[in-house]
């Protein structure tokens, strides 16, 4: 099975933002990162929307040649923005205007009725929807019941664990993606991936797609978003021979 990569693009808005300039162009980055082999642009348009505007969304939308991959809180606010774009996917993330980047995945158990409402809003609009979740059994049970058939696995804790940490963190995410597969869910990835922990989660047979962001723009400072997704490309493909 082949492995995609979605290029988590927020944070070339978060230069833009940072001196409410017109520069970086995001347009741009899309058409680099396409010509480099990306198979998606993910973006998360936040509430408090720190970095990705709303005329970014219908702007980037209409630019596109491969598939949109739109990042959302499970507000009306949100689904009725993703009910207008239209994207390809929607990926529902937990979010709290006060965090750094998105902490935990979403809770299904606890959240479901929330949850499932917005899963078959997204669904009925014709958006595949995709839940942003923990490696965690409990929570995979639960996803078929709210309508999502995809579910993006929370890679965060393991990124930043260390040691045997780390490797009880990987071994999570190895026994939740065959869960998931098990019910024929389909299953992605991402979250603090980098150019050196990528390769070993990219070798989970079942994953699908890699959603990268913050690693790949800190390194296009240096080589440029093109080189970026080429060499991240790269790893992943290498990770699959
Ligand atoms: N996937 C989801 C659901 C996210 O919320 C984010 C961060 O916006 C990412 C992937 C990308 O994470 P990172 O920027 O750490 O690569």
């Amino acid at each position: 099975m082949s492995l995609e990569l979605g290029v988590n693009i927020d944070h070339i808005a978060t230069l833009r933002q940072a001196r409410g300039t017109i520069y970086p162009n995001l347009l741009d980055a899309v058409t680099l990162v396409e010509a480099a082999g990306a198979d998606a642009i993910t973006i998360h348009l936040r509430e408090d929307r720190r970095h990705i505007q709303d005329a970014d969304v219908d702007a980037i939308r209409k630019h596109c040649q491969r598939r949109l991959n739109l990042e959302l809180a499970a507000t009306d606010e949100m689904v009725a923005i993703a009910c207008g774009v239209m994207p390809d996917d929607a990926c529902i993330v937990p979010e709290k205007r006060e965090e750094l980047t998105t902490e935990g995945g979403l809770d299904v158990i606890g959240q479901f009725d929330r949850i499932q409402q917005s899963t078959q809003t997204l669904r009925d609009a014709g958006i595949r929807v995709s839940l942003f979740i923990e490696p965690d059994v409990e929570q995979i049970k639960r996803v078929l019941d709210v309508g999502a058939s995809v579910i993006e696995l929370h890679t965060g804790t393991y990124a930043n664990a260390t040691g045997d940490a780390k490797k009880y963190e990987f071994e999570r995410i190895v026994g939740a993606t065959a869960f998931a597969d098990n019910l024929g869910i389909q299953v992605n990835a991402g979250h603090g991936l980098d150019y050196d922990n990528t390769a070993i989660i990219a070798a989970i047979p079942q994953i699908k797609e890699l959603n990268i962001g913050h690693a790949m723009i800190a390194r296009a400072v240096f080589v440029g978003i093109k080189q970026a997704t080429e060499e991240m490309l790269a790893i992943m493909e290498k990770a699959r021979l």
